[in-house]
């Protein structure tokens, strides 16, 4: 079985697998409101990517790409990207899906923003993120060099 991150489409399959997460909630009220008035296209790309293990969705992410410079000692970039509901399910934890959707993010070469949850501070210091500032309760990582790989 190939396990591999994917981008995750509007439709009504995706929403529903949505309420698995416990971070379900207004951004996910609002797609399935969007798509139940057609505002948007079915299977249209999300800012959601996530990981199957056969056919279920065992691990998510939200990932945003941010224009504009990052505070601090990061000016060189002009852009960022920012890490949502990064969600693994309990029983899925600790076998690596949750640094599989930060490596992805990590491959654009940018720098990415968090906000962590209070218990998931060590997972994300593990992964090489650190404290934006003294007083932000913000963490970033920042890759070593720029590359040209590009979101979409
Ligand atoms: C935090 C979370 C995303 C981690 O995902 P995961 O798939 O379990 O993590 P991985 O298996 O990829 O772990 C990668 C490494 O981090 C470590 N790790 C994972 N969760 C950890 C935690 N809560 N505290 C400390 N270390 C942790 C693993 O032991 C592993 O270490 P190793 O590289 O030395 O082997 C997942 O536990 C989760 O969804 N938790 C609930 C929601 C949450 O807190 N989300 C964070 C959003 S801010």
């Amino acid at each position: 079985m190939t396990i591999k991150v994917e981008n995750l489409k509007v439709n009504f399959k995706t929403l529903e697998e949505f309420t698995q997460f416990k971070e379900y909630g207004l951004q996910e009220l609002s797609m399935l409101e969007e798509l139940e008035y057609s505002l948007v296209e079915d299977a249209a790309a999300s800012p959601f990517y996530g990981i199957y293990f056969g056919d279920k969705l065992v691990a998510r992410m939200c990932l945003y790409v941010k224009d504009g410079h990052l505070d601090g000692a990061i000016q060189e970039y002009d852009k960022h990207l920012e890490i949502w509901k990064l969600e693994v399910l309990p029983q899925y934890q600790f076998k690596g899906y949750g640094r599989m959707l930060v490596d992805y993010a990590k491959h654009f070469n940018l720098p990415i923003v968090t906000r962590p949850r209070v218990k998931s501070q060590d997972f994300w210091v593990r992964m090489g993120f650190q404290s934006l500032s003294e007083d932000s309760s913000r963490l970033v990582w920042i890759p070593d060099s720029i590359s040209t790989k590009k979101i979409s």
